[in-house]
């Protein structure tokens, strides 16, 4: 066990001087969970293997999944990989830097293989969080930084998520509030002319699209990954923002789907629905959660992880869970909602 120290900051007047001393601490070799606009981060100097190496430990990571490296600008970009590789960077990080867009590229040497795991490719992102911003600018060194759970568990949207996960194991937890997107960031790697969209997120496959029409969907971000196959990113090899209970994605019409959730609430479990769906349950029930209205996708996103946890914290036996939309932010919904049930999936 280590001291984990919390800090409170109001990311509405942020200053560097508050960031001071998790800036030291990151160029120090220290862990830092910090919060960004998609999740909160658990941070270390991107340039300093051993400080990337305590974050594998920390979250219990397997030792090959890689890190995204986190910087200030789209320009910084140019020292740690090669941005000339793909004329279609400068025109996505015109367009979607600083936010929640992580792009792979060919990497440069001075990117610690403790990093990319040995890859050849670096992922990087610029967030536009207040204090995630404040925070690489007071450290001087881009951060590396998965989310900041422990690994399998559903990523963190609330300094208390972090706290729940990694008090103990990490040097400060910066709390600057909740995530707005509350899943983590839309993920793609670039070829000379295009883009491979390996993890969906808030940036959405239509924005993409509207870039170039050459967009290739990695078959992993609605299908389960056969055992030998070798992902091109290696995080969707692994189970996911899995809570203690099994969750089970039910689809049908939906007086069926309803019926089946009042059943199944009876018999002890946890039900994830729409708000439209509320009303047929008789009363308030502790263990049925809306995670928004059904065309709300933004909504959705934004309550996933904090539904999943909730759970955890009740004695339901099994969660059940709305089918949601592949529309838009829906696709990333989707996405982490089938990780969340290891695809397991009923029609009624
Ligand atoms: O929103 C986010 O992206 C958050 C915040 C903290 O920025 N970070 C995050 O990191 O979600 P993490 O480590 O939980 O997910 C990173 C994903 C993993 O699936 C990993 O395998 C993939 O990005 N990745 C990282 N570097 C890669 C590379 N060089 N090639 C392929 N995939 C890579
Ligand atoms: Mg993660």
């Amino acid at each position: 066990m280590i001291k984990t120290e919390v800090l409170t900051i109001d990311p509405e007047q942020v200053s560097e001087q508050e960031l001071k001393l998790a800036g030291d601490y990151i160029r120090q070799g220290k862990l830092v969970a910090f919060p960004t606009e998609t999740v909160y981060g658990l941070g270390a100097n991107a340039l300093d293997g051993s400080a990337c190496d305590r974050i594998f430990d920390a979250k219990g990571r397997p030792h090959d999944n890689p890190l995204i490296v986190h910087v200030l600008d789209p320009k910084d970009c140019d020292r740690y990989a090669d941005t000339e590789y793909s004329p279609l960077f400068p025109v996505l990080a015109e367009r979607f830097m600083p936010g929640p867009l992580t792009v792979i590229l060919p990497k440069k040497e001075i990117i610690p293989d403790a990093v990319t795991v040995g890859l050849k490719t670096v992922a990087l992102r610029c967030p536009c969080h207040p204090v995630a911003r404040a925070l690489i600018s007071s450290a001087g060194v881009p951060i590396a930084a998965p989310s900041a759970n422990r690994s399998g568990k559903p990523s963190p949207t609330t300094a208390k998520h972090v706290i729940d996960d990694m008090l103990g194991r990490i040097d400060m937890i910066i709390d600057g509030g909740d995530a707005d997107v509350g899943l983590e960031s839309t993920v793609i790697s670039l070829e000379k002319d295009k883009i491979k969209l390996l993890r969906p997120g808030f940036v959405t496959l239509d924005d993409l699209l509207n870039i170039t029409p050459n967009v290739e969907v990695s078959p992993s971000v609605l299908e389960a990954l056969s055992t030998d196959e070798k992902p091109e990113s290696p995080g969707m090899k692994y189970k996911h923002y899995a809570p203690n209970a099994p969750v089970t994605m039910v689809s049908g019409a939906d007086n069926d789907v309803i019926a089946y959730f009042i059943q199944k609430e009876k018999e002890g479990c946890g039900i994830l629905c729409f708000e439209e769906d509320l009303p047929f349950f008789d009363q308030e029930l502790k263990n049925v959660i809306s995670l928004g209205a059904r065309d709300d996708v933004k909504s959705q996103a934004n309550r996933l992880f904090s539904a999943l946890r909730f759970f955890d914290k009740t004695n339901v036996s099994h969660i059940y869970a709305r089918e949601t939309t592949c529309d838009s932010i829906g696709l990333a919904v989707t996405n982490r909602l089938l990780r969340a049930c290891g695809f397991q999936k009923i029609k009624l």
